[in-house]
């Protein structure tokens, strides 16, 4: 195993109060292994992906749970030690290239100074590197001296990937690393990432509100609602017999290409503010099938067959 994540808690201490924008989530993730995070905007998407690095920003911070990597916690690592699983051991990609990009910096060097900031390599052997990463990624070698604003959106996102994947981590977390893009390069990205996992057997959490796209790449799927990991299925299961009424819902909204005529569907209502997220299930004034005892209690995390699904419909 890879990654395991126990009983996490992020929560955000702001004036206004307390947000408890991570809750309770707990997965385990292998060694090149996809796994989507799905869910609503503020359900906490994010902070999951920043707490794994340890980098949840103030006013958040990590209260409970551990988050081991082979093993080690990172929830106890000292700064020095986190800064060596940074990059090295998970990288991170997120959505806009241009902000983690240097604009008045040729890509290839950009590469070849990430490696060198890891690596005890000479100049050369990163400029070769560099070289092998680009044409990895699928950019042409000639390239290479091109600055930030000479490549379009997908060709600096695959500049970011070409970094991350630059010290060969065994995990990425990508962030919403392809919403900025159209509908076919977001495409040639994913199969990128497919094809990373393959080639170099690294492990991939892919951050994103679409859940089309994530069943796309996938091998399972978490789904987070209000902060708390609200069913954690493999990609078929999830896609063929969804076990939380919320995983229902996001289904029914992915748009059908084969359908003429297209029916918008939204899930209706709006996900509730974690300074005061409702009792019971934090779900239940918008599900379908909510019941009694689900403005009362929180649900359980139940296992069935082998998934995760936070939700009473499957008892006690
Ligand atoms: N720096 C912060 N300070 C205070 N609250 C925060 C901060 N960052 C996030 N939050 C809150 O934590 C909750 C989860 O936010 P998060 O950004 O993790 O959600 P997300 O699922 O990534 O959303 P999106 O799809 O919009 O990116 C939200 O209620 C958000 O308002
Ligand atoms: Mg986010």
């Amino acid at each position: 195993m890879l990654l395991e994540v126990k009983d996490l808690h992020v929560y955000y201490y702001t004036k206004r109060g307390v947000v408890r924008a991570v809750e309770g989530v707990s997965f385990q993730l292998d060694h090149a292994e996809i796994m989507g995070i799905v869910g609503e905007s503020g359900s906490g998407k994010s902070t999951l992906g920043l707490a794994i690095m340890n980098l949840v920003p103030s006013p958040g911070r990590i209260v409970k749970g551990s988050i081991r990597l082979e093993g080690k916690d990172l929830t106890k690592m000292s700064e020095k030690e986190l800064r060596k699983v940074r990059g090295k051991e998970v990288a991170m990609v997120f959505q806009d290239p241009m902000t983690s990009l240097d604009p008045l910096m040729r890509i290839g060097d950009q590469i070849v100074e990430t490696i060198l900031a890891h690596e005890d390599l000479s100049k050369e052997e990163a400029r070769k590197r560099a070289l092998e990463l680009l044409e990895e990624v699928g950019i042409s070698k000639d390239r290479f001296n091109d600055y930030p604003h000479q490549l379009s959106g997908g060709m600096r996102q695959r500049v970011m990937i070409a970094m991350a994947v630059s010290l060969n981590p065994k995990l990425i977390i990508a962030d919403e690393p392809t919403t900025a893009l159209d509908v076919i390069v977001q495409d040639q990205i994913m199969e990128l990432f497919s094809k990373l996992r393959d080639e170099f057997g690294v492990a991939i959490i892919l951050i994103s509100h679409d859940l089309a796209l994530e069943l796309e790449v996938s091998d399972k799927i978490g789904v987070m609602y209000a902060g708390w990991l609200v069913e954690l299925s493999s990609s078929g299961e999830l896609a063929e017999n969804p076990l939380n009424p919320y995983t229902r819902e996001l289904l029914k909204a992915i748009p059908n290409v084969e359908l003429e005529e297209q029916k918008l569907v939204s899930i209706p209502g709006s996900p509730p503010d974690l300074h005061d997220p409702p009792h019971g299930c934090r779900f239940h004034p918008r599900c379908p099938d909510a019941m009694q005892v689900c403005y009362r209690e929180e649900p359980p995390t139940k296992v069935v067959d082998g998934r995760l699904v936070k939700c009473w419909l499957y008892g006690r």
